[in-house]
């Protein structure tokens, strides 16, 4: 059992994927990245940010999958934004990667004054079959607004924290509502709200775990998602999704823990996005200085 959801462009991408942040370059990257494959993953989550997209290509070429049947994605750094960094990043991570293309490439946040021009550059890999398909990550309703009116292209995914404690409803009908594939990043929450009682008594009732019943919400709710795991037994448990279903009473339970809750950055705080751009045009107006 591996589902799929039809992409805006036809494309399938696999409901549930793996997740690879902090893991490790080198041998993590890779026993995690093999071990999810041989147990049925056929969706990786990979990011320039991460270092660890080589061994991500490896453990690719190495399962003895063909590489049609793997959906291999990656993301823009935000220190790599800017039209032509944004080219030349991506052809790096190609070659890091050692494949002809991705399936799907994301901006990885909606850095301030450069983000169209980086999604053009994504257009532009894109028309060359070097990406299958692009997307955004940490886009609002307002940044994919701005996209679509600057670009007239609607992104394939816009891939956001989201999980029943960060129920960003408004957010998942607007996406549903234009043809944008939502996916969920940190959907365990990383780790930290696993113990939560009122989580633990739904776990119990199905006699699962807490990380399964959030990746079950999900994808109940079509959503793509991607938890990450270092640990074999974790890895398998995660993928094992298909043999149970929430009923719609615990289903609304879950859909009523939103507590605004927030591991990673905030896209709708303003000083915090400003503070990420600038740094960005700060390194590319001294990298244009230095060429002239
Ligand atoms: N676009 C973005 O800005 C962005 C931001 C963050 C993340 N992401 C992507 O989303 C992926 C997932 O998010 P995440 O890594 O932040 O967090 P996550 O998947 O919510 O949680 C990962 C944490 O949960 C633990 N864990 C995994 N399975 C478990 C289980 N069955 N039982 C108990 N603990 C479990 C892991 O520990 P062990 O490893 O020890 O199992 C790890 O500490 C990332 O890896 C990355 O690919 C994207």
């Amino acid at each position: 059992m591996n589902p799929t959801a039809t992409l805006n462009n036809s494309l399938k991408i696999p409901y549930l994927g793996f997740g690879t942040w902090k893991l490790s370059s080198g041998k993590e990257t890779y026993d995690a990245v093999r071990y999810a494959l041989d147990v049925g993953y056929r969706h990786i989550d990979t990011a320039q940010f991460y270092g660890n997209e080589a061994d991500v290509g490896k453990a690719v070429h190495e399962s003895n999958i063909s590489r049609e049947e793997i959906f291999v994605v990656s993301k823009v750094a935000i220190s790599n934004f800017g039209y032509e960094q944004t080219i030349k990043s991506v052809e790096e991570s190609l070659n890091k990667a050692k494949l002809d293309y991705f399936d799907l490439f994301l901006l990885h946040f909606p850095v301030q004054q450069l983000r169209i021009e980086s999604y053009k550059a994504l257009e532009k890999l894109h028309s060359e079959g070097k990406l299958r398909s692009i997307g955004v990550s940490n886009f609002t309703i307002e940044h994919l607004e701005e996209l679509v009116d600057e670009t007239g292209i609607i992104p394939a995914v816009n891939q956001v924290e989201f999980s029943p404690y960060l129920n960003q409803k408004e957010l998942h009908e607007y996406c549903k509502e234009k043809g944008i594939q939502l996916e969920a990043y940190s959907p365990l929450t990383q780790g930290v709200k696993l113990n939560d009682p009122k989580l633990t008594k739904i776990a119990e009732k199905y006699n699962k775990s807490t990380a399964q019943i959030l990746i079950k919400w999900c994808l109940q709710h079509e959503i793509v998602v991607i938890p990450k795991s270092s640990n074999p037994e974790r890895i398998k448990q995660n993928f094992q999704m298909f043999d149970f279903e929430i009923l719609q009473e615990d289903m609304n339970a879950l859909d009523g823990f939103n507590e605004n809750f927030r591991n990673s950055w905030n896209p709708e705080d303003k000083k915090q996005l400003s503070t990420f751009s600038n740094g960005v045009i700060r390194k590319l107006s001294k990298l244009k200085t230095r060429m002239l």
